[in-house]
């Protein structure tokens, strides 16, 4: 069973993780009757996490933001077990095949062997996609979970425009399952009909 990863479990420069508990008292005690938070620059979606008993709007211009705060909060629904099974099956495939990855990034950032991986495991999930085997939850639920599995061997100091040179590739991809959110804000939203506050 492969281990499972939470949102803040990444590197991301300016993530204001460290800060959410100064950002939750702020709002608490400032935006006492709010119902709805709009996270702009959302980033890695850390600050919305702390909201999620509030309708959220995250955006964010980089498509690898967008695709993770899709994973993390999206309403969309999503079958944790099939999750859970492709990701067992990433971590236990080995690949040796040519791929974009291979042959752009082969001993960079990654090994040779990890960017075969890396770039195996990206088309399969289009390719279920385009199969219609899994929905947009769970392909952006995937992508995060590479993502994240990618981040955490990547042989930078942060910045993905520079990579250490002839440092020893000594640990390899592993995915973990991201605990994604099941529709919290909809059952929070149906049980607030159910039971008006005043
Ligand atoms: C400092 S990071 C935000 C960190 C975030 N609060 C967190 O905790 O992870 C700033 C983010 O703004 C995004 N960004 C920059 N310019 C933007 C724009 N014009 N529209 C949308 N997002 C933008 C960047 O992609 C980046 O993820």
């Amino acid at each position: 069973m492969s281990k499972t990863t939470n949102i803040n479990n990444r590197r991301y420069l300016g993530n204001k993780y460290k800060l959410l508990p100064f950002i939750k008292a702020t709002v608490d005690a400032e935006c006492k009757s709010v119902e709805s938070v709009f996270d702009i620059f959302a980033g890695t979606g850390a600050v919305s996490s702390a909201f999620q008993d509030k309708k959220l709007i995250t955006n964010d211009i980089m498509y690898s933001n967008y695709i993770c705060n899709y994973a993390w909060f999206s309403a969309e629904e999503y079958d944790e077990k099939k999750v859970a099974k492709l990701i067992d099956n990433y971590n236990s495939v080995e690949i040796h095949e040519k791929n974009y990855m291979t042959d752009n990034f082969s001993d960079t950032y990654f090994s040779a062997l990890d960017c075969s991986k890396i770039g195996y495991i990206r088309q399969n999930i289009e390719d279920l996609f385009s199969e219609n085997k899994i929905n947009g939850r769970e392909r952006a639920i995937l992508i995060t979970s590479l993502l994240y599995g990618m981040d955490k061997i990547a042989k930078t100091c942060g910045h993905y425009d520079a990579y250490r040179k002839g440092v020893e590739f000594d640990t390899h991809l592993e995915l973990a399952i991201p605990l994604a959110r099941i529709i919290k804000y909809l059952i929070f939203s149906l049980l607030k009909l159910l039971i008006p506050t005043r």
